[in-house]
């Protein structure tokens, strides 16, 4: 299928400026040309209104109970972008959603579940299972997952009480940075956590295989979520919450290729973000050139 580029330049879910500046620097770092390589055809949607973070009270509509900030804004942006990511599916296309910081996974999640029984893989050195009430810093970025499974006390909002997803059918890839309160969310959870350790253990093989499997049965597709801190920081330096001992550079691509093989087999992937990328963090765009990269092995880039 065609794939459609959603910008969300939202940097409301993290805690300092520059992943709203994403979009742009991986468009610049070639996405397009590399989905062009792996012979995707794409469309450009352009970029949702985002309003500037300064220009708006991170505390104006505080949850119930807890801390998390931009609750309004954060909603405001994700209804958009889950009505252009299920617009996207409704018209054929494979909606690939740039961020921005995870919260945009709320939007993206919720549009692709729209019609649908979704399963998950999730990317990420974090669990973003905290919650209003254990967040250690409020910011909606480390909650994206707890609120699409519909965990905690978001507002009144409806991604805060509906799931988009069962939480039998997430796997989550390659965890290294968990907060004490959320460890035990993540142990007395339904979802299939693999680690840095069974990465080391088994090959990233393996275990995207078994990501797969937990993503795919039961479901009628699955969304795939890349945080670009998933990688080792010597790959990916530009994202603003590195961590240390993530995948290197060709595990990234080989988690990526063993996705889209499955994914040409059994048609399984609806919908992508790829999050996180903090150009002014980044070397020369090195972060934001990857993320495209990435995008490409899974649409279908090979080597040969
Ligand atoms: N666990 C930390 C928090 O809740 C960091 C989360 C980082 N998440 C991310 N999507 N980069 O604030
Ligand atoms: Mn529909
Ligand atoms: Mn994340
Ligand atoms: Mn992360």
């Amino acid at each position: 299928a065609t794939v459609r580029i959603i910008g969300t330049p939202m940097d409301y879910g993290a805690n300092r400026r520059g992943v709203d500046m994403g979009p742009s620097a991986i468009r610049y770092g070639g996405l397009a040309d590399e989905l062009e390589r792996a012979g995707v055809e794409s469309v450009d949607a352009g970029d949702l209104f985002v309003p500037r973070a300064e220009e708006r009270d991170p505390d104006a509509t505080p949850p119930s109970e807890g801390n998390a900030k931009f609750l309004r804004e954060i909603e405001d942006v994700c209804s958009r972008l889950a009505d252009e990511v299920a617009g996207t599916i409704d018209d054929g296309l494979f909606p690939l959603v740039l961020g921005g910081d995870h919260s945009v996974a709320i939007g993206s999640m919720n549009g692709s579940a729209r019609d649908a029984t979704l399963g998950a893989i999730w990317f990420d050195a974090h669990a973003d299972l905290n919650t209003p009430r254990t967040s250690p810093s409020g910011n909606v970025h480390g909650m994206a997952l707890a609120a699409v499974l519909g965990r905690g006390v978001f507002g009144d909002f409806e991604w805060a009480h509906a799931p988009a997803v069962r939480e039998s059918s997430v796997a989550y890839v390659g965890l290294r940075s968990i907060d004490d309160r959320e460890r035990a969310l993540v142990r007395d959870s339904e979802m299939t956590a693999f680690t840095m350790s069974d990465i080391d253990e088994r090959g990233i093989t393996a275990v995207v295989e078994d990501a797969l499997e937990v993503a795919t049965t039961g479901t009628d597709g699955i969304h795939v979520s890349l945080d670009l801190d998933w990688l080792d920081p010597n790959a990916a330096p530009g994202v603003g919450t590195p961590v240390r001992g993530g995948v290197t550079y060709r595990e990234a691509h080989s988690a990526l290729e063993t996705v889209s093989k499955r994914h040409d087999r059994d048609n399984v992937v609806r919908s992508m973000d790829v999050v996180e990328v903090n150009p002014i963090l980044d070397e020369a765009n090195e972060t934001a050139g990857l993320a495209a990269e990435l995008a490409s092995s899974a649409f279908g880039k090979r080597i040969l």
